[in-house]
């Protein structure tokens, strides 16, 4: 038995829980040690406890696969960048992209991410990417839960025996079916490539995660097919539009139409705030346009939306560390989600409705008795500090068992003017 004293929750409050067999035992505001006498105890220093966090999207096989020095064609569109991994991609030997993908996961751990989503790129015959993170999966089992997307990067349709392909990667295992229906050859067949994505869900009993109109033409209205086949199936948890940056172009009337739409639907939105700032607006002159989709509309209207990273150093987005405290940062800013009231419940952003987003189930995620016990303690004493702070993951635990541990030692002074 641990029992971990001296928490904060979100508001400020005192926590603390004890753990034992991996689980939480108890969850208050005070536990009463005496009923505990061989207990380890740990003070968590007043500091800030949440839930790990959670990343749903990221492209592990491409991670670091953009060398800073050489640099890539400059226009920094998602076209480019497709059509430099499209020409890369067959000459990354497979050990490289393990090796690429393992040091993003431990940028991720140590940043206090205990579950990620990531989609691979399927359109390749022999499936090099996909075997490959099946192997990172099974290896970072212990320090994270990873999901895999049968990710058809250069079209399910327009790439030849792309269909194929992703049902081959599903009965491999994958997690969850993926598309790109504004990345194909024609209108017809992204519409083809939904209606396909949702047909394979269906028939392997998987998840589904759509990079939908990740574009800024206002035409770009897939979304509504995945709402619409969503509708139909009635899967719309088991289902996550990623991108849908070009809702952020829509006409109102269109747009408050489709939100109706949406309330039937209940599919999850998922936003990355850095990558699209970087990727979109390009075409345009003046006014750049920031390329992320409606993301207060889609809050306030009760839909589920969380923040993920994307890229790091790949052939879309020259940054990237794979902390989702800084992408909170940076979404809050970017979409203006900075009401106080907002800022308090941001974490939730990168936590819960992650967690809902990739279908984790309730008893296996947060902080309550009987679930794993699995937790971060962050370097502030609310939620409200820790957002202006962007702070720090100071422990993560892991199933009752710590991963790390970090000081909150952070300068070599006594000066105390510095350090108070
Ligand atoms: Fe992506």
């Amino acid at each position: 038995m641990v029992i971990y004293e001296n928490g904060r929750d979100a508001e400020g409050c005192r926590i603390e829980f004890s753990v034992e067999d991996q689980h939480f035992v108890e969850v208050g505001e005070k536990i009463d040690r005496e009923k505990y006498p061989a207990s380890e105890v740990v003070d968590l220093e007043a500091k800030l406890v949440t839930a790990p966090f959670i990343e749903p999207h990221i492209h592990l096989d491409y991670v670091f696969s953009r060398d800073p020095k050489r640099g890539l064609k400059p226009q920094g569109t998602l076209f480019s960048g497709i059509e430099n991994w499209s020409k890369m991609k067959a000459f990354i030997p497979v050990e490289t992209l393990k090796e690429n993908a393992r040091r993003a996961i431990r940028q991720q751990i140590k940043s206090g991410v205990q579950v990620v989503r990531t989609h691979v790129d399927v359109t390749d015959p022999e499936l090099r990417g996909f075997r490959a993170m099946q192997e990172i999966q099974k290896e970072a089992k212990p320090y994270m839960d990873i999901q895999l997307v049968a990710f058809p990067q250069e079209g399910m349709m327009s790439y030849p025996g792309g269909a194929e392909l992703v049902e081959e990667a599903l009965k491999m295992g994958a997690e969850a079916v993926g598309a790109i229906p504004h990345c194909e050859n024609s209108r017809e067949m992204g519409r083809e490539s939904v209606k396909k994505a949702f047909e394979l869900a269906e028939k392997y009993n998987r998840l589904i995660d759509i990079h939908c109109d990740e574009i800024d033409d206002p035409l770009s209205r897939f979304v509504e097919d995945m709402a619409k086949e969503a509708i139909d199936k009635k899967n719309g948890p088991r289902v996550s539009a990623s991108h849908t940056c070009a809702m952020g172009s829509y006409a109102p009337s269109y747009f408050f139409h489709l939100l109706d739409v949406l309330k039937k639907a209940q599919i999850n939105f998922v936003v990355c705030p850095a990558e699209n700032l970087h990727l979109q607006g390009r075409g345009d002159t003046s006014s750049r346009r920031r390329g992320i989709t409606r993301v207060q509309e889609l809050m306030d209207g009760g839909q589920n939306v969380c923040f993920g990273q994307d890229s790091i150093l790949d052939p879309w987005y020259p940054l990237g560390s794979g902390n989702l405290m800084h992408i909170l940062d940076i979404g809050l800013n970017a979409c203006q989600l900075t009401e106080e009231e907002r800022i308090w419940h941001a974490l939730d952003l990168i936590t819960i409705n992650g967690a809902k987003a990739l279908h984790v189930p309730d008893e296996a995620y947060g902080i309550a008795v009987g679930k794993p016990a699995s937790f971060l303690v962050l370097d502030a004493g609310d939620a409200y500090e820790a957002i202006c702070m962007r702070a720090r993951v100071l422990r993560s635990v892991r199933r009752g068992r710590t991963l790390f541990v970090r000081s909150t030692q952070e300068f070599e002074t006594a000066d105390p003017y510095i350090i108070s």
